[in-house]
Parts: structure tokens; C-alpha cells; sequence
């Protein structure tokens, strides 16, 4: 298997791409990133020796960045690369609509070109909107209502790609996923910036009253879905994953201030996000079923391993929130590129 991941030097493509080499011993993996702000080399450092590993800096949105990435052939592209913020898509949708909308449609019409490639489209739970809190779990037969321009891009990308499913037969499958939480997560999200605050013993701000839900899941239990989609998934499908762990965003802090022994007195409400999603959740029954997958942490025993790793993890994460890791990466990207 050729296997083409972009957007892996962010949180849940770098997990991918280290749980590809480690469980499928014959499987290459080129990454095509294009190192924005969300992409970090440290992210895998630790794989960059390896011989079935290769990096290209490339936009997905730019047709002869992926014919590059693609020259050697390629069996399959799991698309992780995206615009990601929901409050940086409110500040600014441009670049949200250039790469969610424009370069997902750019990998799946060069999947097309190259006949027999299957595109795994990375997408998320925010495509279906708001649940009240005693609607149901979302399901892949829930009606898109996206609340930020990140959701309503990442909908658009999932319904381009399966319409080139439809209308030229190219085998695509879609992926939709609840909140992540796990090792190398940029820290301007939840469970990373109240960890590493609490850290450093820094204000701990929660949007509003901090009684939204989200449903979490470990990155690795998203990443062996998405490997399990990608080899049992069928053509023109859509799969939801979720670990059926729906938590108020206040508990999630409280539960964060309580593993690394922080004064609950950090915790400051601050003014809410426009049109912040009260809830959502998914089921994960048809991944469930036809996948053969199942996630494997409880999120206590997840968000503990998290903590630890974060703990641990310091020379990752401090120059990451002072932005010294920009110049890290610019050195890295010139000894490579010279
Ligand atoms: N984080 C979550 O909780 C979550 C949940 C469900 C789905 N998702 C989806 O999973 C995917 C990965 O999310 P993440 O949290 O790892 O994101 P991230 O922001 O950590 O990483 C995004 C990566 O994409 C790269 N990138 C951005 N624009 C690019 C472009 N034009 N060309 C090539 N590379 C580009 C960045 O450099 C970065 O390495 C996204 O598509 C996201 O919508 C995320």
C-alpha cells in the first residue's frame, strides 16, 4: 500500500501516520503538508528516519502540489489537511474555503486521474450542527446544519467528495468524527490550553457558562477507525465516529485542574463564542457494525494518559504556545530544502 496522507504534520494526521508505520509494516506513507501555523515537524520527529516515511510540502489546493506528492503512484489519500479553528474561521473564512472546500476537491479529482486510488476524507460531527439536549445522537442520515464558516466548509468538502463518488465512480469514503483530545494537539484547543495552563498555573478560560457538551474520543481510537475505514469501508459511505463519552466542557476543566492538582480558583468564565453549539454527539453504530471497530479508552482513562503525556511532554508543547517552534520548523525546512 502507497499510502498519501496530508495535513500529517497536525494532531490527528501525525497519529495516523506514526500508528500506520507501526501496525502495517509494508505500507510507505508520503505526507503532504504545507506547514501552516497547525504544522509542526515535531509532531514526527521521532519517524523521520524512517525509509517508508517521506515529507513534501505541498497545498493540497494546488493541483501541482498533489501531482508532485503523487508522482511515484499512490493507492489511497487519507485527507486530514484542513483549516481547523472555529474561531479563526470566524475571524476570516477565506482560507477555510481555499483548503477545506477547494483543496479537498483538488485530491479527489487527482484520484480520479489516477483511476484506482481511494480518497478516506477526515471529517467532523460540527457538518450536522447543534443537538438540544434531549435530541439524539447524530447519525450519517442527519441533515447538515453547520453554525461556523470551519463547519460549513468542512460540509461542502464532504459533499464534493461524494458527489465524485456518484457522478465518476471514484471511490471515496467520509469520515465524521466527535472532539479529539490526545498527545501533540495545537494548544488553542480545549483539553491542550487547559492542561498546559494549568500547568504553568495561567487563567483557565471557559467560553460562557462552560456548560456545552462535546462528545469525546482519543485520537488513537479515531485513527484505528480511520484505518479500519480505509480498508473495510465501503465505496461512496459515510461513517461517524464517537466513543459515546458526551461531557459538560466545565467538567472537563474541573476534571484537568483535579490531575494536575491546580487551584480551582484559575478557572474564569469568559465571553462566549457567537453561535456556540450547546451539544453534540454521534453514534458510532454503523462504524460499529460494518468496520469491525470499536474505540478502546474510557475518557477518564483517556484524559489521564493525555495529562501525563502533556506532564511529560513540556520541550513539545512551550515552544508551540511561545512560537519559538516557527523558527524551529523554518531551520528544519531549510537544512532539508538547501
Ligand atoms: N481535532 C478534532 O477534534 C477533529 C474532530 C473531527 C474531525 N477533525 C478533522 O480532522 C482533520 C485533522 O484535524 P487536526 O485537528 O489534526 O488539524 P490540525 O489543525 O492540527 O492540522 C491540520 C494540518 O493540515 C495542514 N494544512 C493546512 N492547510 C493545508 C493545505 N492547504 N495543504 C496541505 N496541508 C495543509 C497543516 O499544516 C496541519 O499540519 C481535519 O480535517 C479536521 O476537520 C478534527
Amino acid at each position: 500500500m502507497r499510502l498519501l496522507v496530508t495535513g500529517g504534520m497536525g494532531f490527528i494526521g501525525s497519529n495516523f501516520v506514526r500508528l500506520v508505520l507501526r501496525e502495517r509494516p509494508s505500507w510507505t506513507v508520503i505526507n503532504l503538508d504545507l506547514l501552516t501555523y497547525a504544522g509542526n515537524p515535531a509532531n514526527l520527529a521521532d519517524v523521520e528516519r524512517e525509509p517508508r516515511y517521506s515529507f513534501v510540502r505541498g497545498d493540497i489546493a494546488n493541483a501541482a502540489d498533489v501531482r508532485r506528492a503523487l508522482v511515484a503512484g499512490c493507492d489511497a489519500i487519507v485527507n486530514f489537511a484542513a483549516e481547523t479553528h472555529v474561531d479563526r474561521s470566524i475571524e476570516s473564512s477565506e482560507i477555510f474555503l481555499r483548503t477545506n472546500v477547494v483543496g479537498t476537491t483538488t485530491l479527489v479529482e487527482a484520484a480520479r486521474a489516477l483511476g484506482r486510488c481511494r480518497v478516506v476524507h477526515v471529517s467532523t460531527d460540527e457538518v450536522y450542527g447543534a443537538l438540544g439536549p434531549d435530541d439524539p445522537p447524530f447519525t450519517e442520515t442527519s441533515r447538515f446544519a453547520p453554525t461556523s464558516p470551519y463547519a460549513a466548509t468542512k460540509g461542502a468538502a464532504d459533499l464534493l467528495a461524494l458527489a465524485y463518488a456518484r457522478t465518476f465512480g471514484t471511490d471515496v469514503v467520509v469520515t465524521r468524527c466527535s472532539n479529539n483530545y490526545g498527545p501533540y494537539q495545537f494548544p488553542e484547543k480545549l483539553v491542550p490550553l487547559m492542561i498546559t495552563n494549568a500547568i504553568e498555573g495561567k487563567r483557565l478560560p471557559v467560553y460562557g457558562d462552560g456548560l456545552q457538551v462535546r462528545d469525546w474520543i482519543h485520537v488513537e481510537d479515531h485513527c484505528t477507525g480511520l484505518l479500519a475505514a480505509l480498508e473495510h469501508g465501503r465505496a461512496g459511505q459515510e461513517y461517524n465516529f464517537g466513543a459515546r463519552a458526551e461531557r459538560i466542557n466545565l467538567d472537563v476543566v474541573r476534571r484537568i485542574v483535579g490531575l494536575i492538582g491546580a487551584s480551582p480558583d484559575l478557572v474564569a468564565h469568559v465571553a462566549d463564542r457567537p453561535a456556540h453549539d450547546r451539544r453534540y454527539a454521534v453514534l458510532p453504530d454503523k462504524a460499529e457494525r460494518e468496520l469491525g471497530w470499536r474505540p478502546r479508552r474510557s475518557f477518564d482513562e483517556g484524559l489521564a494518559e493525555t495529562v501525563r503525556w502533556y506532564v511529560g511532554n513540556e520541550r513539545w508543547w512551550r515552544p508551540v504556545k511561545d512560537g519559538s517552534y516557527r523558527d524551529f520548523y523554518r531551520r528544519w525546512y531549510e537544512e532539508r530544502t538547501a
